[in-house]
């Protein structure tokens, strides 16, 4: 059988695919359920339609550890030992050493923990809301969206209020420069190397002192006499602010971007607040913050809509198109704030479904309705496509977004002036 070769990394070279990306994964559900990827991490197989990605992605038959599809590890004798410390991240383990690692950090971020942050999301939101509030024009990313999750993070993560602004620029650095993946970390050594080290002094002082934090909770938390030794609990903390940091920045950048791109959809949440969950729910899916899952590996071999995939082949899913597809979502390239029922796979399914998604809802929740009740008018300060991108494979995020604002109330005490 002859198959359709796809370049993923290709076809989101250019500025506009990255701005509008619907048209590319359209295009690919078009060629078919299964494509021959070319080049993502050694080639496999590509799939961009909702039926197989959302099957596939709870399919035990799929592995997320290479080694247990015989494939060499990619942590080897010369890999840096805090990428080494990443390589070993639960997002890429199979059960029941992922469930191990899971059910101890689960233990220690409950729902009812997050829930319990509101108060100071709230908070954190207004403080980075009054800085910005008196310019004329703000610069979403960096007075709101990029800031917010990292303070919130820095403080469920127990970091003393003396070392907040070090650990901010330190993280930050690195998310400015490069992204996620493993060569771009690589190029970041030293500030990594920098961030382990603090996250290691973190850990002693958490060990002896402990606090009422996420951190303090991970250092204790047994489950069965099993406890994370310390090299698993800093891979635990690299894992949360990674696949936890950029992610929300992009909701909540992205998100505020289509809003304010469609002044009927923005009228209609300010006249009811009450549809902030869907409206939450449908960013998600039509923003999509991340394009594709770590990768999944055939355990043996087996066949997805009709075609056969070999034991050890590499399965990349594209929940973001998945996200797009028109057989499930009516409509799927406008952007509807009641859309409902919502099954999208933004945070993926099964077995490694997001374990942030409490407080990446929580963030976005907070931040959007506060934007809005603060700000009575929010309009773009440049083209739409004058707006710079991310230039990032798998995550998908607006860098900056200037709006030109009118303070609330401010039309109105201008009008009885
Ligand atoms: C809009 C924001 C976010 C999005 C779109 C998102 C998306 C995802 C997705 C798609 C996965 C599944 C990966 C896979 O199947 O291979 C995942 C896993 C994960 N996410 Fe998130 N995430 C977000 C925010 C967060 C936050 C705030 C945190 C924590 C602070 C977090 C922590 C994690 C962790 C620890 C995993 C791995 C779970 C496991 O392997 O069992 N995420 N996320």
């Amino acid at each position: 059988m002859t198959m359709v070769r796809v370049d993923l990394r290709r076809q989101f070279e250019d500025a506009g695919s990255r701005a509008d990306p619907s048209p590319v994964y359209a295009g690919l559900r078009d060629l078919g359920s299964v494509l021959r990827s070319k080049d993502i991490l050694g080639g496999g197989f590509l799939l961009p339609r909702y039926e197989e990605v959302s099957q596939v992605i709870k399919d035990p038959r799929f592995a997320s550890d290479r080694r247990n599809v015989g494939r060499r590890s990619l942590d080897q004798w010369w890999t840096p030992g805090m990428l080494r410390l990443l390589l070993s991240s639960m997002v890429l383990k199979d059960p029941p050493e992922h469930r191990r690692l899971r059910n101890l950090v689960q233990k220690a971020f409950t729902p009812c923990r997050v829930a319990k942050l509101a108060g100071r999301v709230e908070e954190i939101t207004d403080e980075l809301l009054d800085a910005a509030a008196a310019k004329p024009v703000i610069e979403l990313v960096g007075d709101l969206a990029l800031p917010l999750p990292l303070t919130v993070i820095a403080e469920m993560l127990g970091v003393p209020p003396a070392d907040r602004i070090r650990f901010r620029t330190l993280f930050a650095s690195i998310q400015s420069n490069s992204q996620t993946t493993a060569v771009s970390l690589a190029r970041n050594y030293r500030r990594m190397r920098e961030l382990t080290t603090f996250l290691q002094e973190l850990v002693r002082l958490r060990r002896d002192q402990p606090g009422d934090d996420l951190l303090s909770d991970l250092v204790h938390v047994e489950e069965g006499g099993d406890r994370l030794d310390d090299d698993e609990l800093i891979s635990m903390v690299f894992l949360l602010l990674f696949a936890g940091h950029e992610t929300t920045v992009n909701l909540i950048g992205n998100g505020v971007l289509e809003l304010v791109r469609r002044p009927d959809q923005l009228r209609k949440l300010r006249d009811d607040p009450g549809l902030i969950d869907t409206a939450i729910e449908e960013m998600l899916r039509f923003i999509n913050p991340v394009g594709f899952v770590a990768p999944r590996f055939a355990k043996e071999d087996v066949e997805i809509a009709g075609t056969p995939i070999r034991r050890g082949s590499m399965v990349t899913l594209l929940i973001a198109s998945a996200n797009l597809d028109e057989t499930v979502f009516p409509d799927a390239d406008t952007l509807d704030i009641t859309r409902s029922p919502n099954r999208h796979v933004s945070f993926g399914l099964g077995t490694h479904f997001c374990l942030g998604a409490p407080l990446a809802r929580l963030e976005a929740r907070i931040a959007v309705p506060a934007l809005l009740r603060r700000f009575d008018h929010l309009e773009l300060a440049v083209p739409a496509d004058q707006l710079p991108w991310r230039r990032h494979i798998a995550l998908r995020g607006v860098e900056r977004l200037p709006l030109v604002v009118t303070p609330a109330g401010a039309s109105a005490s201008r009008r009885t002036a």
